[in-house]
């Protein structure tokens, strides 16, 4: 695997103790969503981080066939000792790139704003989907973001595209791009919605977007 500064950020972090998720509660839309989900057979886990995602929804479908994927090995290590009870589990080391499968269900929450790239992602949720499987996409919002804070860079229409720093990618979506992308993606937008969330480290509240897609075509 390419071990480039966004990988090493993500890999020091998940080597830190600091790093929990132990009191960072899942968004209430969330937890409704994988409510309402009936009869799925295999579901994608995007981004796992340490596995809290997988765990609801293997504690509602017991016998799912389940992929978790996440670019560091801890975090697969984590998410792989959680869901230590979980007969149908398979992992993917690395970017989405190299998952392969189809999945009724995919989550991909609070991961993409770290993928520099956003864009094809949304595509290979798509690409992963089962006709008529459905997903849901969280990122975060550039809402409340101060600009003079973070050293940004702008594209040709004077729009933020992202934040470096410490070797730390972060994109911050304006509500209708991140609509666009996921329309261009192919995936239909059933709900949309925005969130607050405690960040696992500084456990700070940062601000999401959400989208609950469907592929129809
Ligand atoms: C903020 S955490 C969210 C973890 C989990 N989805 C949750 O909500 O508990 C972001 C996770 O995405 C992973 N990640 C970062 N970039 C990634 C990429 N390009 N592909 C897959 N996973 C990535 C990180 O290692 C980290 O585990």
């Amino acid at each position: 695997m390419y071990r480039n500064q966004f990988w090493c950020y993500w890999d020091r972090k998940h080597n830190q103790d600091e790093y929990t998720y132990k009191n960072v509660f899942i968004d209430e839309n969330l937890l409704e969503y994988i409510e309402s989900l009936d009869n799925i057979k295999t579901f994608l886990d995007h981004g796992c981080g340490h596995g809290r995602i997988s765990k609801v929804i293997c504690d509602k479908f017991p016998d799912i066939d389940i992929t978790v994927n996440d670019i560091t090995p801890k975090a697969i290590e984590k998410t792989t000792e959680l869901l230590h009870e979980t007969k149908n589990l398979h992992s993917v080391l690395g970017e989405i790139q190299y998952v392969s499968g189809e999945y009724d269900c995919i989550i991909s929450h609070r991961v993409i704003h770290s993928c520099p790239d956003y864009e094809n992602t949304f595509t290979e949720i798509y690409r992963l989907l089962k006709k008529q499987g459905s997903c849901f996409i969280s990122v975060r919002s550039l809402d409340g973001i101060p600009k003079e804070k973070h050293r940004q860079s702008f594209n040709s229409k004077n729009n933020i595209i992202f934040k470096k720093i410490k070797g730390r990618f972060t994109k911050f979506f304006k509500t209708d791009e991140f609509k666009e992308l996921i329309t261009h993606s192919g995936l239909s937008i059933k709900n949309f919605g925005t969130f607050s969330e405690l960040s696992a480290k500084s456990q700070t509240e940062n601000k999401y977007l959400y989208a609950i897609c469907e592929k129809v075509k």
